[in-house]
């Protein structure tokens, strides 16, 4: 017989079926076991009476995530005993037959009811439990809907998915590169890309005018409630565009998101208002203003975009005392580009960068790109930028903009931070299928670990132990 998903059972009724999953919660009354068994579509619940006699032995065993096959006869529940809540809390099942299929020890903890209340670590560590559970299983399906929405969404803009590699070369972004050594090239390192930025880019330059992809980002940076040193980002770059015009995109993209996956919610106002960087902080007192008008109000999303943010800004490390506020790679506003030419008014040069701000979370930054080389040359040489490094970190950028490549600009969008708060999570963690803990750490695959030392030998790496502190 084939195996019926649990949320299709209320169409078998007075039919029976074979259903498999685990078993959620067993309660013996005796005579009469009641088993609610789960599966990923959802849970049934099942009685199992001494008539059947194996089945009921077997029921006997059975304890909580024990994962079993079921064969039984669907029946519609009396009026009284429907649970209106559940989507299969108008039948249940008489179990004619059980199969034992795998049995589970005794849980970290409990799954029937929600792991919000424990040690997180132990969670990540039995994450593949945790994941089991209802809220975590729903963000799981809820975030894979948003992906598949906006892939959906984005090939209908004409939008084209493209990979970019994850070993790449270590280049200033902004933050701290993850390295890692090349067993060939001993000595020399790749660096996990902080963002594709460089790769879409060159992807315009070879004329594919509109990339999106769901990348992979790593920063070494401390990790905060929505912030993990890998994440995921809604990728996307665009040619022949101003700011308007990914803006637009990205507006009208959020907009249908939410009224097709998440219609209970409230947009607070359309179009998404316009802030500038001197108002939000004026005003607000931070470039990523919470503007709800009710924050307690859990359906209400306050969209608003941040705008004329400064180009540049001082910095005690940099030769020349200055250096970018967002992307070394954006473009100036056309009215301030005579200035980034002729290296004047530095501080006064508004970029054309724009934010998206949601309940007061940065959930995506993009900025119109300088196409011309000799524009972005005159960025670096602003951050004093010595000649060699230019050469070394962006000369195939440079080289790149010398074959007509095209005028272009894009964003990326925080996946992780978008679904952590249309779920209501209070942080990333709660999205991102196996997440590291606030310390970086994986405590399921205990990750980072040492190396054995026929690998360290084969990347020519020597570790340097720190000395034992004498006390
Ligand atoms: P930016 O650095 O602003 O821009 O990142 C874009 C968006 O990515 C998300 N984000 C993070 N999410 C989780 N953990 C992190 N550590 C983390 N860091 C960033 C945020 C942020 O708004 N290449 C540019 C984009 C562009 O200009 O097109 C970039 O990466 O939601």
């Amino acid at each position: 017989m084939q195996r019926t998903k649990i949320i299709d059972t209320p169409k078998f009724i007075g039919q029976t079926v074979k259903l498999a999953g685990w078993v959620h919660i067993r309660r013996d009354h005796g005579k009469l076991i009641f088993v609610d068994l789960r599966d990923h579509s959802g849970i049934i619940q099942t009685v199992i009476i001494p008539d059947h006699v194996e089945a009921h032995d077997n029921a006997k065993r059975l304890r909580s995530e024990f994962v079993i096959e079921m064969e039984g006869l669907v029946k519609e529940r009396p009026l009284s005993a429907r649970n209106e809540k559940s989507p299969t809390g108008s039948v249940e099942m008489e179990v004619v037959s059980i199969k034992i299929l795998n049995e589970s020890k005794a849980l970290p903890f409990e799954l029937n009811k929600d792991t919000k209340a424990v040690n997180e670590e132990l969670r990540l560590k039995y994450r593949y439990l945790d994941l089991r559970s209802e809220r975590m299983h729903e963000n799981m399906i809820m975030r894979s809907k948003v992906v598949k929405f906006f892939r959906d969404f984005l090939a209908t803009q004409d939008f084209m998915e493209i990979e970019t590699p994850i070993l790449g070369k270590s280049t200033a972004e902004g933050s701290r590169d993850y390295v890692v050594p090349s067993r060939i090239y001993k000595g020399k390192f790749y660096a996990l890309p902080q963002s594709p930025q460089q790769y879409k880019q060159l992807l315009m330059a070879a004329g594919m005018e509109r990339y999106f992809q769901v990348a992979k980002c790593f920063r070494d940076e401390d990790t905060r409630g929505d912030r993990q040193p890998e994440f995921t980002q809604l990728d996307m770059e665009m040619s022949f565009v101003e700011q308007e015009d990914v803006m637009n995109v990205v507006e009208e993209m959020l907009i249908n998101l939410v009224q097709t996956l998440y219609p209970e919610k409230k947009i607070q106002s359309l179009p998404f208002p316009r802030i500038t960087y001197k108002d939000a902080m004026e005003k607000y007192g931070n470039d990523r203003p919470d503007i709800r008008e009710d924050k307690n109000d859990p359906n209400l999303l306050a969209f608003c975009w941040v705008i004329d943010f400064p180009f540049f800004e001082k910095d005690e490390e940099s030769s020349t005392g200055w250096t970018f506020t967002h992307n070394p790679f954006s473009r100036p506003k056309p009215e301030y580009m005579d200035d980034l030419m002729k290296k004047e008014n530095i501080g006064d040069i508004l970029t054309t960068q724009y934010d998206i701000v949601l309940n007061g979370f940065e959930i995506g930054g993009g900025s119109i790109r300088n196409h011309q080389p000799e524009a972005l040359r005159k960025v670096l040489e602003i951050m004093g930028i010595p000649e060699e490094k230019i050469q070394r970190d962006y000369g195939h950028m440079l080289k790149a903009f010398e074959f007509g490549a095209p005028p272009h600009g894009g964003i990326a969008p925080g996946i992780d931070r978008i679904v952590m708060i249309l779920q209501g999570e209070p942080n990333i963690r709660e999205v991102i299928a196996f997440s590291k803990t606030g310390e970086a750490e994986d405590p399921m695959m205990s990750a980072p670990s040492e190396l054995d030392e026929n690998q360290l030998t084969e990347a020519g790496i020597k570790i340097i132990k720190k000395k034992k502190k004498l006390v």
